[in-house]
């Protein structure tokens, strides 16, 4: 008769599983747990557990240990190798996920620990699941070398393949530094938090050495950094809790593949929706320079008023964001008159363009809302590309082919009408408000460019400008001309704009669009 050791009996053995099993769960003596408790920080299955749905998350590969035999490695081989994998729900709906363990190595990517990762990708993307990525780590396994740069370049490539197929979030709640953080670049939401995530391409010693530059972590790569200068950062949240709430929000307007659609909720009607639909009919102020809060349209327009804003803290001059018209999800692209008067600048156009492209890659309809003097004129933005990058808004608006529906509220201006949503560029429904300007410009600048000879011999010229600047307003900064061309489809009060916008996406919800085949378009990068 053979002893219970562990491999003879089926106690034993059952016994042994466990044994392994409690091993993978506590990979460490608890010191680096502290340590990251100390930091602020919750562990990777803590995160875990307050992402998902309770109870329903499905661990793989618990067991795997790395095979590298180099630097006293091979002494400490604990299970799960630094990094928890596997699926789950959230709101009933199936995610894959994978959870850096800053407390095993430091979280470090080695060779184990990339092919776990590569299989729930593979895995999401062979069944049209989301994936999540709760990134916390010190980059490559610097003791597996080459190996770890390998499987970085693995893990970013499946990013790629995944991209426009299944939505991908990234969240940081962690360090990320050198090539690691492309990988996440390559999501389509990166959501950092306040305090412990940082993110850069080389960091604070790094620059201090080759440029003899002085900064700290915090501005170089924090989550305030990145979601206030670069636009790196998709949402800045003020703690772990917020960062889950805000991905599991932010999938809720998101279909689980590009071969389904968004989830649809039941609507109820507001109470407060008659008084907020007749507050829009004075928003406007009689002042056509004075500013308004267009996210009050938005609103007015969403149901229950709600409108989930992404990077709303970079290029605040327009807004970007998902909500829901109908119970269906739309995404909302609107010139903000609050900052810069709305115009459109670098920043602006690449927050548009990129969130537009996310819309359309999952079949999520596009609202815009226009009050845009046009592009901001300046040296630096010429010097910095506004041409280039400016027309990845044009691009982005031409090549969608989901459903669009604009609403121009006041200024429409020059290339400002043109590209934010116009009939021309391939939106289906067009309305405006009777305070809708859709000219060339205002009238200030028309009066300056056509009337400078008759201004400079008028007895009195500045009368004569005013005159000349009441009759241009008149005659063309109206939504009127456009509407009898037909490149407004209905001039409505602006009460009427969220019954109008429902009724539009309604008629619109089947549109098909066939292109001409391809293997891609170039996009101005
Ligand atoms: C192996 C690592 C590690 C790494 C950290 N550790 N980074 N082990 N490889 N890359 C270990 C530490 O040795 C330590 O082990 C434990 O993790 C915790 O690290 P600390 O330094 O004590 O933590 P902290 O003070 O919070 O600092 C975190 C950190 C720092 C800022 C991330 O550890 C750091 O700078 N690490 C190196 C970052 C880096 O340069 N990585 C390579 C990037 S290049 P003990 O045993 O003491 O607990 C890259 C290429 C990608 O990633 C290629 C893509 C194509």
């Amino acid at each position: 008769m053979g002893t219970d050791d562990g491999s003879t009996t089926t106690a034993g053995r059952l016994a042994e599983l466990v044994r392994r099993r409690e091993s993978a769960h506590h990979p460490d003596d608890g010191r680096a747990v502290r340590r990251q408790h100390d930091k602020g920080k919750l562990t990777a299955r803590e995160r875990i557990e307050a992402l998902l749905d309770p109870d329903s998350f499905v661990e793989l590969d618990a067991l795997a240990r790395h095979r590298c035999h180099s630097f006293g490695m091979e002494r400490e081989r604990p299970y799960g190798d630094g990094v928890v994998t596997g699926h789950g729900t959230i709101d009933g709906r199936r995610v894959y996920l994978f959870a850096q363990d800053f407390t095993v190595f430091g979280g470090s990517l080695g060779e184990v620990y990339g092919e776990k990762i590569i299989k729930v990708m593979d895995l999401a993307l062979r069944t049209g699941t989301p994936i999540i990525g709760i990134n916390d780590s010190g980059g490559a396994r610097i003791q597996e070398g080459v190996v770890s740069l390998a499987y970085y370049a693995e893990l970013v490539k499946r990013h790629v393949q995944a991209s426009g197929v299944i939505p991908q979030i990234s969240l940081m709640t962690g360090p990320c530094a050198g090539g690691a953080v492309y990988a996440p670049a390559i999501t389509d939401f990166v959501v950092m938090v306040d305090g412990i995530s940082h993110m850069f391409v080389t960091g604070p010693e790094v620059l201090r050495t080759v440029t003899g530059q002085e900064v700290d972590r915090e501005l170089l790569g924090g989550a305030h950094s990145h979601n206030t200068i670069s636009g790196n950062a998709h949402h800045l949240a003020a703690d772990e809790k917020d960062a889950f709430e805000y991905v599991r929000l932010l999938l809720g307007h998101l279909p689980s593949n590009n071969m389904t659609d968004p989830p649809v909720f039941a609507v109820s009607e507001r109470a407060d929706a008659a008084e907020t639909d007749a507050a829009l009919d004075t928003l406007i102020p009689d002042d056509r320079n004075r500013p308004y809060d267009m996210t009050q349209v938005v609103r007015a327009v969403l149901d229950d008023g709600e409108l989930l804003e992404v990077q709303p803290l970079f290029a605040r001059n327009i807004v970007c964001g998902f909500g829901r018209v109908d119970g269906h999800s739309v995404g909302v692209v609107a010139n903000q008159p609050m900052q810069l008067a709305g115009v459109l600048d670098i920043d602006a156009s690449e927050k548009a363009a990129r969130f537009i492209r996310t819309c359309d890659a999952f079949h999520i309809p596009v609202l815009t809302f226009v009050d845009v003097p046009g592009f901001m004129p300046s040296l630096e933005q010429e010097q910095g590309g506004i041409i280039r990058r400016g027309a990845k808004l044009i691009y982005a608006y031409a090549e969608a082919t989901v459903p669009m529906v604009t609403v121009v509220t006041r200024k429409a201006y020059g290339g400002g009408y043109g590209v934010m949503g116009s009939k021309h560029l391939g939106t289906d429904i067009n309305l405006a408000w009777p305070t809708a300007e859709i000219a060339v410009m205002g009238g200030e600048g028309a009066v300056s460019v056509l009337h400078r000879r008759t201004l400079r011999d008028a007895a009195d010229p500045r009368a004569e400008r005013e005159r000349l600047r009441a009759e241009y307003e008149r005659t063309l900064c109206n939504p009127y001309v456009a509407a009898e061309r037909g490149y407004i489809d209905a001039v409505i009060l602006p009460r009427e704009t969220r019954t109008q916008v429902v009724e539009a996406l309604r008629a619109l919800r089947d549109k098909r669009v066939d292109r001409l085949p391809r293997k891609h378009g170039n996009i101005p990068l």
